[in-house]
């Protein structure tokens, strides 16, 4: 049973061919990257128009890479939401195309829970899990039903995690994204030299908040002149788009290291705490760290580092952020259970899981 996935929500148009749910025979990812960079974030506008420019030859290569025909296919998935909306439309538009042309059942799929099933790409997991979906959109909990049933356990009420990485980044002249350049630096930098407070949260205690610490970090850059330093960093991005992590370590004193480094553990902290809380208030088997947030290896290593009863499964890199095989996993058990999605379904910005 192969699935075509579909996934268009933000910057990258991505298309991939899974098989019964569980292997990936072809998972292309283009990005917009280079695009946005310079504008210091995503442009929703440009992201449409690249993802039209884009959409056509990267289905085909999914395909072509896979070996598989329009006539192997059991289904189509993609992306319904949530995302940009103008980015969600060329997606799902293709999608619902190609569905009618060649009479392919059409899965519509929640970016959210495409995350959730890329963990389970890598190695199967016991359900109920616990599962903290991380990413430059979202920082939700969520716990997880062995039949795709979700409840939403907690979320950020102002930034998402990878939205502070980015913030703080930009703010310090690392440029877009920001947490793969902090994540690089970030080993290089005393941990407990800046020592931010914790959120505390009134009501529920599962939901998290970054943007006292985002406002910490200014705080701490205002009292300090650091204009030069920023300017350098500005230089050494305008000279090439892609610094390596030595020359952005050249250009980076040792108090911004600790900065970067306190700020980074702080993030951790916050999220393991509260996904650590959710599990053992649902005594979950499994705990799910996904989102391109999941990337980052000093989570990674805290989370090990914290020796669970249960096991943690972080998708591998490459199917933490956005990708069309999650797409396509998420649709093979409404495939199993003949869940299909009408051709009116409508692209919808700030669709729910649960
Ligand atoms: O899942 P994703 O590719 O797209 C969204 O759905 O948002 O996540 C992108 C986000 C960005 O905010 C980026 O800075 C962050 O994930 N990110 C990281 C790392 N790699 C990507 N954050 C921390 N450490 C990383 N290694
Ligand atoms: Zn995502």
């Amino acid at each position: 049973m192969r699935i075509l996935g579909i996934e268009s929500s933000c910057d990258e148009t991505a298309a991939a061919l899974v098989e019964d749910g569980v292997s990936i025979l072809s998972s292309v990812v283009a990005s917009q990257l280079a695009t946005h960079a310079r504008y210091g974030g995503v442009v929703p506008e440009l992201a449409s128009r690249e993802h039209l420019r884009a959409i056509v030859p990267v289905v085909r290569l999914a395909l072509e890479e896979a070996k598989t025909g329009y006539s192997d296919l059991a289904a189509i998935a993609a992306t319904m939401g949530p995302g940009l909306v103008g980015s969600l439309l060329v997606g799902l538009t293709f999608a619902k195309s190609l569905s009618f042309a060649r009479n392919i059942p059409l899965i519509g799929i929640n970016h959210i829970e495409g995350h959730i099933h890329a963990a389970m790409l890598d190695s199967p997991v016991d359900f109920p899990a616990v599962a903290l979906i991380v990413s430059g959109g979202h920082t939700h909990l969520y716990e997880v039903g062995e039949k795709s049933s979700y409840r939403l356990m907690g979320k950020t009420r102002d930034d998402a995690a990878g939205e502070a990485f980015d913030k703080v980044a930009k703010l310090l002249g690392f440029g877009y994204p920001g947490g793969p350049v902090i994540d690089q630096l970030a080993p290089y930098g005393n941990a407990r030299a800046v020592p931010f407070t914790l959120a505390k949260m009134k009501g529920n205690a599962l939901d998290f908040s970054f943007s006292g610490l985002k406002t910490a970090v200014l705080r701490w850059t205002q009292a300090r002149d650091l204009a030069a330093e920023i300017q350098a960093r500005r230089d050494l991005l305008a000279a090439h788009p892609r610094p390596t992590a030595d020359e952005w370590r050249s250009a980076t004193p040792q108090t911004t290291l600790d900065l970067l480094a306190s700020f980074q553990r702080t993030v951790i902290e916050e999220l393991l705490r509260r996904a650590v809380a959710a599990a053992e208030s649902t005594a979950a088997r499994s705990l799910i760290i996904s989102g391109g947030v999941a990337c980052n290896t000093g989570l990674r290593a805290a989370a090990r580092e914290l020796h669970l009863p249960y096991p943690v499964h972080f998708p591998s890199p490459a199917l933490s952020t956005d990708n069309a095989a999650m797409i396509a996993a998420a649709a093979f058990p409404k495939l199993a259970r003949g869940e299909f999605t009408d051709l009116s379904a409508a692209a919808t910005a700030g669709l729910a899981l649960a």
